[in-house]
């Protein structure tokens, strides 16, 4: 039998003992006798009784071990064209050094502290510096307007927020700043003070009062030592968008995360210590939190932080050149990035110059991975490609193929199969469990693993509403899909309003609110429609108010749509990619009042579509077609 099915039915079989187990890997400083505590179910708590500090594990542990010389980090900007590698020693010092900084800026266990930066090693030393602590930290990337920031300030509400004077985007210098400045004027709570890292690319006026500049807040920092935290206290925040415009807070634990990111690096990565692990995300995402920083620092690796982009920076081979120069062993990516590669290099020339021996497979995730780009990359390759599914609230893979434990067979557009801690289920809407190769809604059997959130900060009732009530005894994942006869999983999407464009995830609650916002739209729908390279793209239609005067098609509609670009990027963010906008004269609606969404996304993918009974007024199906019909890719 394949390790990794044997592994699963280990797990079946004693869950208690295949966890406590795995949390042996972990130096605690009180060890946990309780592997999840279900007194307060369906909630459960991860090892309970367990205490340890997460910077500890991923830094000084390693620097106790000897391996201080090691390194931990190699920063890769093709922004600056520079690198940068630092040690576990050298870690060790900077991260004690900031914590020291932060503490005598008041930050205590338990405070959060914001974070807000580019892909710099500073914004690495600012997380594990608020580990050490046992504060929470909130990664908030760099993508998002100033207004989103706000929105994460006021529900966070940080003691400190760190960030940097500007960040690097291929043609343009982004003004974090700036960002900060103004996120900060439409924010009720204001953090004591915020740490800016100047960078020459584009240095920063400083508020008098506020801003400190890092080195400044650093100089003579006493180091401090980590704080040994309950396994169960929070170490991150992390916002991601839901159905509704309002970010969620999902919150991690230390110990739960811990633990099943140090189970996963060996197990579902094939990764040992020493090893040089990239993951080509960016520290905003779930991606960069796991898999940047917390997971190949609890393994000991090298871990690239890159600042680029797979294609443009400057061509489709700064991926397979940063392979070959750092022999990296597992490059992890989205798939989006293997699109963009694929169209600028479809016949894998720069693979092919690069020495790739040392790079044992490939990882993506972040969103489906179409089959054809999939076999594209293995053939070129000539390596497993890893498709493997999970989410921002989960924290680790919930279905994978285990590198580590023996690859089973690979079927393209499938992630493979569940892994231990997750038994992966198929409901209908009424909550019945549906057989082989049937689609349905993809629901996780609680208790959920070690590593997925407990809750969402400053809402439970919202985390049993978002995801425990529709079906009792059950974590709803908000995708869709089937499980095949060979208990593969098969992810076809979401089937809420959140949408992946390019691997970011965004709510379509959260365009539509920046476009209702505009004083002429009457009301409107965004909807995510099929991008070859993005894989999902948002489109905007808009209703006007009555007497605004401006015809569908009109110059003036094309004036009103470019403003509503705008307005989309300047209060969701640049990362929305929010470009298609139509104004039209009704939407398709019930007529109890619900929007076709559906009807109207397989009319822009050229599916076949059904027009429901219930249909207001079917004739305004054909204005949707004149418009959503165009192909714009
Ligand atoms: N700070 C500020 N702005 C940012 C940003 C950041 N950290 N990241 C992206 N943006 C901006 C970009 O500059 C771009 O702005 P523009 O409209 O002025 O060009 C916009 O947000 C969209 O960015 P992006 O999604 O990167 O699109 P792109 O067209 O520049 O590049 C890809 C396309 C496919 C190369 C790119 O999307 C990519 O590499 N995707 C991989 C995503 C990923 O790693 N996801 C993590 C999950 S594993
Ligand atoms: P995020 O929380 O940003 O990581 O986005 C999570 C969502 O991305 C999931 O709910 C899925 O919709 C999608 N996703 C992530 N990985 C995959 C995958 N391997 N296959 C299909 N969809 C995926």
């Amino acid at each position: 039998m394949n390790r990794q099915l044997q592994e699963y039915e280990r797990w079946r079989a004693e869950p208690q003992r295949f966890w406590l187990e795995a949390a042996q890997a972990l130096h605690w400083t009180r060890t946990p006798t309780v592997g999840c505590d279900l007194s307060d179910a369906p909630n459960g708590r991860w090892f309970g009784d367990g205490e340890l500090n997460a910077c500890e594990n991923a830094v000084d542990r390693h620097v106790a071990a000897g391996r201080g010389e090691h390194t931990a980090l190699i920063h890769v900007s093709a922004m600056t064209h520079s690198e940068r590698r630092i040690s576990y020693a050298q870690l060790l010092d900077e991260v004690a050094r900031l914590a020291g900084a932060l503490r005598r800026l008041g930050v205590k266990a338990g405070d959060r502290v914001i974070i807000y930066m580019p892909m710099v090693p500073e914004a690495v030393f600012a997380m594990l510096a608020c580990a050490r602590l046992g504060a929470i930290h909130s990664v908030v990337f760099g993508g998002f307007a100033a207004r989103e920031l706000a929105v994460r300030i006021d529900d966070a509400k940080p003691t400190l927020i760190l960030s940097a004077s500007c960040g690097l985007e291929p043609g343009r210098v982004v003004d974090y700043h700036g960002l900060l400045c103004k996120a900060m004027e439409h924010a009720n709570h204001q953090p004591s003070h915020c740490l800016i890292l100047q960078r020459p690319q584009g240095p920063a006026t400083l508020r008098a009062e506020i801003d400190i500049e890092w080195q400044e807040a650093l100089r003579d920092a006493p180091r401090v030592d980590p704080v040994p935290m309950p396994a169960h206290a929070p170490l991150y925040v992390l916002y991601t968008s839901g159905t509704t415009g309002k970010p969620k807070g999902v919150v991690r634990d230390t110990g739960g995360y811990l633990v099943a990111l140090a189970w996963s690096m060996p197990n579902v990565y094939g990764t040992n210590p020493g090893e040089t692990f990239w993951a080509a995300s960016d520290i905003g995402w779930v991606v960069g939190h796991s898999y940047i920083v917390y997971g190949p620092l609890l393994q000991g690796c090298a871990s690239i932080l890159y600042e680029g982009k797979p294609v443009g920076t400057p061509d489709a081979g700064a991926y397979w050149r940063i392979v070959e120069q750092y022999r990296v062993t597992t490059l992890f990516t989205a798939p989006t990035a293997m699109r963009a590669i694929k169209r600028e290099d479809p016949d894998g020339k720069f693979m092919r110059e690069a020495r790739l021996d040392s790079l044992r497979a490939l990882f993506l995730a972040g969103e489906r991975a179409d089959p054809d780009t999939v076999r594209w990359a293995a053939e070129k390759l000539d390596r497993p490609v890893i498709d493997h599914w999970w989410q921002t609230e989960t924290g680790w893979p919930m279905v994978a193929n285990a590198l580590g434990l023996g690859l089973l067979p690979i079927k393209p557009g499938s992630p493979t199969r569940a892994l231990p801690g997750y038994q992966i289920e198929v409901l209908d809407s009424e909550g019945c469990a549906l057989p082989p190769n049937t689609q349905g809604e993809l629901v996780i059997k609680l208790p959920l693993p070690p590593g997925c959130l407990p809750t969402l900060w400053n809402d439970p009732a919202g985390f049993h509403a978002a995801y425990l009530r529709a079906h009792p005894g059950y974590y709803t994942t908000g995708d869709g899909g089937h499980i095949d006869e060979d208990g593969y999983v098969h992810v076809m999407g979401r089937i809420d309003d959140v949408i992946n464009v390019a691997g970011h995830r965004l709510s379509t609650g959260e365009l539509e609110q920046a476009l209702a916002g505009h004083a002429a739209v009457a009301e409107c729908a965004v909807i995510g429609v099929a991008d070859a390279l993005k894989g999902t793209s948002p489109v905007g239609l808009v209703v006007l108010k009555a007497g605004i005067g401006v015809a569908a098609g009109s110059p003036a509609a094309a004036t009103l749509v470019a403003e509503l670009v705008r307005r989309v990027r300047d209060e969701v963010g640049p990362v929305a990619s929010f470009q298609r906008c139509h104004v039209v004269t009704r939407l398709p609606k019930t007529r109890s009042g619900k929007v076709l969404r559906a009807t109207m996304r397989a009319i822009a993918d050229g599916r076949p579509f059904d027009i429901p009974a219930t249909i207001e007024d079917p004739a305004v199906i054909d204005e949707i077609r004149a418009v959503l019909e165009v192909r714009h890719d």
